[in-house]
């Protein structure tokens, strides 16, 4: 009897398991209907719907304020339910209760969607909700493909998904050739980092740049990293370095920053201090040593105030949180479609000593990502 009792509880205790692992796979799965939905409320403009109609709102008042049939009124009502369950809008209850089949749930704007109310809500995120999908999710649904046959040599060649997808092998080769792409990858980094610098400027990051005299973001885009420091740091005089197509239309912006074509595999203009924001994750390795060499020989030492900061993801570091964790290690995936790396502290630490850094230390304060002080 007593084993009979045993064996029962045992076998409970598997049909739970196995329970939640149906329940993880159907929540992988149906993970792909998250980014999707979310992609969908963007195209529709809903977030920015809210926020016209003063960040809340019920479906029917969405409904109208975006144009849409009235006929998708119940449909909406589920992709809000789906996108309210995630976190991205909040519902209130029903201020009077409904009548049957009348639901006015009000729905309203979380941080999470009202940075998703301007029409160019960040970098990677226009990316993954851009009009041209290709450009995001589209090239993992020949992630296996890649994994298999990718650039040829029975999986061994070279050739990045990016690449199978676009033809060329990463955003900046493509940025070279398509005038309308360069706009929008360079527009959509302005707000991103705009939104990021902010943060770091306004809080401990700040500290990074103070009592510098000169700094050069090297792959600075258009220069919104830049401009930001020299207006919170006027004596800081700031020249941004990126590629000529993308110097070329770089704002003017009032001449508070230098702009100067070049390739940061060869020398870069000198500074006090380097910034690569965004930078790194993008390259293998070896292409990282190479950029950092060039960084170092562009500062002086470091009883001299030299230094290079780094801005992105330290793999591990940052708030202990389901979603920091699950961002940091799927933005890796998707890097990996142009080669591209995040890395662990580990991983960080072996490209600063390759290329003849001594020390560095971590601030993870900006949320999934970190800021990283490195010394000659
Ligand atoms: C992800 S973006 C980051 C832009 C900017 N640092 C920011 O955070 O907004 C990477 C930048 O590196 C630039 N880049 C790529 N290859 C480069 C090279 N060989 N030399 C200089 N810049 C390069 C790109 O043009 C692009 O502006």
């Amino acid at each position: 009897m007593e084993n009979g009792t045993s064996h029962s509880l045992q076998d409970e205790l598997d049909t739970q398991d196995l329970l939640h692992g149906n329940v993880l796979v159907f929540h992988h799965l149906m993970s792909s209907l998250k980014s999707l939905s979310l992609r969908c409320a963007c195209g529709l403009g809903i977030p920015a719907a809210l926020h016209r109609l003063g960040g809340s709102a019920t479906a029917a008042a969405i409904v109208a304020e975006t144009g849409l049939h009235p006929s998708k009124l119940p449909y909406l009502r589920r992709l809000m339910r789906a996108l309210t369950v995630s976190g991205i809008f909040k519902q209130q209850p029903s201020p009077s209760p409904a009548a049957a089949g009348n639901d006015d749930t009000v729905y309203t704007l979380t941080p999470a969607s009202r940075l998703l109310v301007g029409d160019t809500p960040s970098s990677t995120m226009s990316a993954l909700l851009s009009s041209r999908p290709e450009a995001g999710f589209a090239m993992f649904f020949r992630l296996e493909e890649w994994f298999r046959d990718g650039g040829g040599g029975g999986g061994a060649g070279t050739t990045t998904l990016f690449e199978m997808a676009h033809g060329v092998a990463s955003p900046w080769d493509l940025a070279r050739e398509d005038d309308d792409y360069n706009r929008a990858l360079n527009e959509a980094c302005v707000v991103d980092t705009s939104f990021v610098m902010d943060v770091v400027l306004r809080g401990a990051g700040g500290d990074v740049f103070r009592g510098l005299t000169s700094l050069v973001d090297v792959g600075g885009g258009y220069g919104a990293a830049a401009a930001a420091i020299a207006r919170a740091f006027p004596d800081v005089k700031c020249t941004v370095m990126d590629l000529e197509q993308v110097i070329r239309g770089a704002p003017v912006d009032g001449g508070v920053v230098q702009f100067v074509a070049g390739d940061m595999f060869q020398p870069v203009p000198p500074a006090q201090a380097a910034l690569l924001k965004n930078v790194l994750d993008c390259w293998s390795d070896d292409d990282c040593v190479k950029i950092l060499r060039q960084c170092k020989k562009a500062i002086p030492t470091r009883d001299a105030g030299g230094k290079v900061i780094i801005i992105n993801t330290v793999v591990g570091h940052g708030p202990n949180d389901v979603a920091v964790r699950e961002t940091q290690v799927l933005y890796d995936m998707y890097i990996m479609s142009v080669d591209g790396t995040e890395r662990e502290e580990h991983e960080w630490r072996k490209i600063f000593l390759e290329a003849g850094f001594s020390d560095y230390r971590i601030m993870p304060i900006l949320g999934y990502q970190s800021i990283i002080e490195v010394f000659p």
